[in-house]
């Protein structure tokens, strides 16, 4: 099973501030909507509740969520209470590609058994609660990199970058 993390940052590594993202950056949404058609989704219980994850998760039966609750189990979706746990159930279900939706939490606990990332970067700092560990170069080599300019709808200029591990 590949597993890949997909993420968007700020350039001080910011992902989140009080469970929303701290931009609106259509073309990174509609790059986000490409990469997550393919796979089964992963995310933490936050995600799963934030604005933008009832728009991603809606109509989604795809999707593993983890909590440490034993009585959560939103209709329709799989849960798991640990990671090794959501790991085992992905690969019990067939899962051939596992993309990993974050948040904070979930992306520190599977980097390092994650296979790839694609990271989009918005050229920005922010103020945040909710960061992207390190990508250690040791660890993770770039493999693919697309430079944009802000734009009409883009406020800030944005990068995709993919890396795989090393
Ligand atoms: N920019 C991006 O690409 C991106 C992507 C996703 C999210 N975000 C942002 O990230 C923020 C949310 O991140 P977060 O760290 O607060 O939350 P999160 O990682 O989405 O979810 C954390 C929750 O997941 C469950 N959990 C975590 N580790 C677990 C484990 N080992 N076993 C079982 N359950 C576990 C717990 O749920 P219970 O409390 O129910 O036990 C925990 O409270 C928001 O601001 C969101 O907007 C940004």
């Amino acid at each position: 099973m590949q597993k890949t993390i997909i993420a968007a940052k700020s350039d001080n590594h910011v992902i989140g501030n009080q469970q929303q993202l701290p931009w609106h950056m259509p073309a990174d949404l509609a790059f986000f909507s490409e990469q997550i058609q393919n796979g089964y989704l992963l995310t933490g219980r936050n995600s799963y509740g934030t604005p933008e994850g009832m728009g991603v998760f809606a109509n989604r039966q795809d999707v593993i969520l983890v909590t440490r609750q034993k009585d959560y189990a939103p209709k329709g979706i799989h849960v798991a209470h640990s990671i090794p746990e959501a790991f085992e159930l992905a690969e019990k279900l067939g899962v051939q590609q596992l993309n990993i939706l974050g948040g904070a939490e979930i992306y520190a606990q599977t980097m390092h058994l994650t296979d790839e990332l694609i990271i989009t970067e918005i050229h920005m700092t922010c103020e945040g609660d909710a960061f992207f560990p390190a990508i250690d170069p040791a660890l993770w080599k770039e493999v693919k990199r697309e430079d944009h300019p802000a734009d009409a709808e883009n406020p800030y200029a944005y990068s995709f970058v993919w890396y795989t591990r090393i």
